[in-house]
C-alpha cells in the first residue's frame, strides 16, 4: 500500500504544476506524469474502467504503475487512485500491460510483471511473467499470493524476455488468455493459455505466428468479437514500410479469423492497419453490454518528441472507437456516445465553394467537425485545421489517385511529416474530425479509414479553412462545440 499511497500523494501534491496549453479537454490523460498503453479496459458493475501504463513521478517512461479512470458513459472520465505499483520481486521493474475481467462480482487484473536481469552479455535482458490482482470494489487491488500465475512455456525460440501483455476473456465456462511473444526475436507469435479459475493456467498452444513482413515481436494482443466475427488486434514491432503503410516505429493491426478452442489455434487472414496517422499504438478493446466492441489506443507512438513533457505530463488516449465489419474489413467509427459531447451546432448545407473559405462558426480547437462532399461534382480539395497566420494541419484529398494525405509540417512544435492512405472512390466523401488541444482524429467515410495525430500549435490556432482545387460541392459541413 505504501508505494500506492506515495504515488497518490505525489499526484495530489503536484498535479497543479501541469501546464494546460495542450492538455486534452475530453480525452483521457494522466493528472501528471507519463502514460503509455491503455490497460484493463472493461465493464465492471455497469461502469467502464480504463487503466493505463503510468509513471507519475516524471513525464518519462519509468517503473510502470497502473493509472485508473472510470466512466458511466464512455465520455466523462473520473480519475481514481493508482491501482498497481511495482512492489514485488516478480515485477521489480514494472507492472506492464494487461487486461481485466469480472468474476463473481470481483475485478481481476492480469498483467505482466517485468524484471530487469541485465547481464554483462545482454544489457537489456529481462524476465517477464504474468501476475494477478483482485478487487472487491474496483478501486483497491490486492496482488495474488501465488503470483506469478503464468510463466513462459517450454517452446523452441521462446524466452521469458519477450512474454507479455496478457488479454483475458471467457468462452463457454473457461477463461482464456493470449500473450504476446516472439520466436527467436525474428517473428511475432501469440501464446494461448486456459484456466478454470483465473489462478491455475495451462499452456494450450501457439495461437498464431507471423509469416513474412509481419513483425518480429507481437505486443498487446486483444481477442475481439466484432459484429459476430472474431478478430485479433495487436501491435507488431519492426514491420518494414510498404508504400504508404507501416511508416510509424511500430504498428497496430487487426486480423480477422476463427479460433479453434480445442486446438488452441486462431486461423487468421492477412493483417491490416487500424489507423493510418502518426500517433496510434497498443489499442485495447472491451465488449459492451449492447454487443459492441469498443477500442481505445495510446494517441502517441514510441520515440516521438512529445513536447507536452515541458508541461509535466505526457501521453493521452484516443477517443473510444466502435469497431464494425463492413465489406469484409474492420472499420473504426467514433463511439456513438461521443455525440453526447455536442453542446452547440453550426451547420451549412448545399454550398458551392471556389476559393479558400472560412465559414462563420466553423472553427475551434476543441470539438467535432464534419463534412460531406459530393465527389462526383467536385475536384480535389484540402481541409486545414488549427489554423493561425503561421500554423495549420492539412488533410487533403486527391481525386485522381484517391489519396488522402495528412500533413503536419506546419502544425506547430513537434515532429513534422506526412501520412497517406488510398481510399476507394465513393459518390460522397465524408470526413469527421475530433479536435482537442493537442490532437486530431480523422474518420474517413464513416470509419473506413482513420488517421490520428498529435499536434502542438499555439493557443490562437483555431481556424478551419476549406480549400477547393477548383469547385467543391459541399452537401453539408458542421462544427459542434463541446463547451
Ligand atoms: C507497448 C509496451 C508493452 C509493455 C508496455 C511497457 O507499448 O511495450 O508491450 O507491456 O509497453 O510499458
Amino acid at each position: 500500500m505504501e508505494a500506492i499511497n506515495n504515488a497518490n500523494q505525489f499526484i495530489n501534491n503536484n498535479k497543479n504544476r501541469v501546464g494546460k496549453r495542450w492538455y486534452p479537454a475530453y480525452h483521457v490523460a494522466a493528472p501528471i506524469g507519463w502514460i503509455n498503453d491503455p490497460n484493463g479496459f472493461c465493464v465492471y458493475k455497469g461502469e467502464y474502467h480504463l487503466f493505463y501504463q503510468y509513471y507519475p513521478y516524471a513525464p518519462e517512461w519509468g517503473p510502470m504503475h497502473w493509472g485508473h479512470v472510470k466512466s458511466g458513459d464512455l465520455i466523462h472520465w473520473t480519475h481514481l487512485p493508482v491501482a498497481l505499483a511495482p512492489t514485488e520481486s516478480y515485477e521489480k521493474n514494472g507492472c506492464f500491460s494487461g487486461s481485466a475481467i469480472e468474476k463473481d462480482g470481483k475485478l481481476y487484473l492480469l498483467y505482466t510483471g517485468h524484471v530487469g536481469l541485465f547481464t554483462d552479455a545482454d544489457k537489456s535482458y529481462h524476465c517477464e511473467s504474468q501476475a494477478l490482482a483482485v478487487s472487491d470494489d474496483g478501486i483497491t487491488f490486492t496482488k495474488y499470493a501465488g503470483n506469478p500465475v503464468i510463466t513462459v512455456p517450454q517452446l523452441d525460440g521462446v524466452t521469458q524476455k519477450n512474454f507479455r501483455d496478457p488479454k483475458v476473456w471467457k468462452h463457454n465456462d473457461k477463461y482464456y488468455c493470449v500473450i504476446g511473444s516472439t520466436e527467436n526475436r525474428t517473428r511475432g507469435m501469440l501464446l494461448l493459455f486456459e484456466s478454470d479459475d483465473l489462478e491455475q493456467w495451462q499452456f494450450k498452444n501457439v495461437m498464431a505466428r507471423g509469416e513474412g513482413n509481419m513483425g518480429t515481436m507481437w505486443e498487446c494482443p486483444n481477442f475481439a468479437e466484432i459484429d459476430g466475427h472474431e478478430a485479433i488486434i495487436f501491435s507488431p514491432q519492426d514491420v518494414k514500410p510498404e508504400g504508404n503503410k507501416y511508416l510509424n516505429v511500430h504498428q497496430s493491426v487487426y486480423m480477422l479469423g476463427k479460433t479453434d478452442y480445442d486446438a488452441g489455434v486462431f486461423e487468421y487472414q492477412p493483417f491490416e492497419m487500424l489507423d493510418y496517422g502518426f500517433d496510434f499504438y497498443a489499442p485495447q478493446v472491451t465488449q459492451t453490454s449492447d454487443g459492441r466492441c469498443i477500442m481505445i489506443a495510446w494517441l502517441n507512438t514510441w520515440w516521438s518528441e512529445m513536447p507536452e513533457k515541458a508541461d509535466h505530463w505526457c501521453g493521452m488516449m484516443t477517443v473510444p472507437r466502435e469497431l464494425h465489419i463492413r465489406e469484409g474489413r474492420v472499420i473504426s467509427q467514433p463511439a456513438r456516445e461521443l455525440q453526447n459531447l455536442r453542446k452547440s451546432e453550426t451547420a451549412y448545407t448545399d454550398l458551392k465553394l471556389d476559393k479558400a473559405t472560412q465559414l462563420e462558426g466553423i472553427c475551434g480547437d476543441v470539438g467535432e467537425f464534419e463534412i460531406a462532399v459530393d465527389v462526383t461534382q467536385s475536384d480535389s480539395f484540402a481541409l486545414k485545421f488549427r489554423v493561425s497566420n503561421t500554423e495549420e494541419t492539412v488533410l487533403s484529398y486527391d481525386k485522381a489517385t484517391g489519396i488522402v494525405t495528412l500533413n503536419r509540417d506546419r502544425s506547430g512544435v513537434g515532429k513534422v511529416g506526412t501520412r497517406e492512405v488510398v481510399i476507394p472512390m465513393r459518390d460522397t466523401l465524408k470526413i469527421r474530425a475530433y479536435l482537442d488541444k493537442s490532437s486530431l482524429e480523422f474518420f474517413i467515410n464513416e470509419g473506413e479509414y482513420v488517421m490520428s495525430t498529435r499536434v502542438y500549435p499555439a493557443d490562437n490556432a483555431d481556424g478551419i479553412v476549406i480549400v477547393p482545387d477548383a469547385v467543391l460541392t459541399v452537401k453539408r459541413v458542421a462544427f459542434y462545440k463541446f463547451s
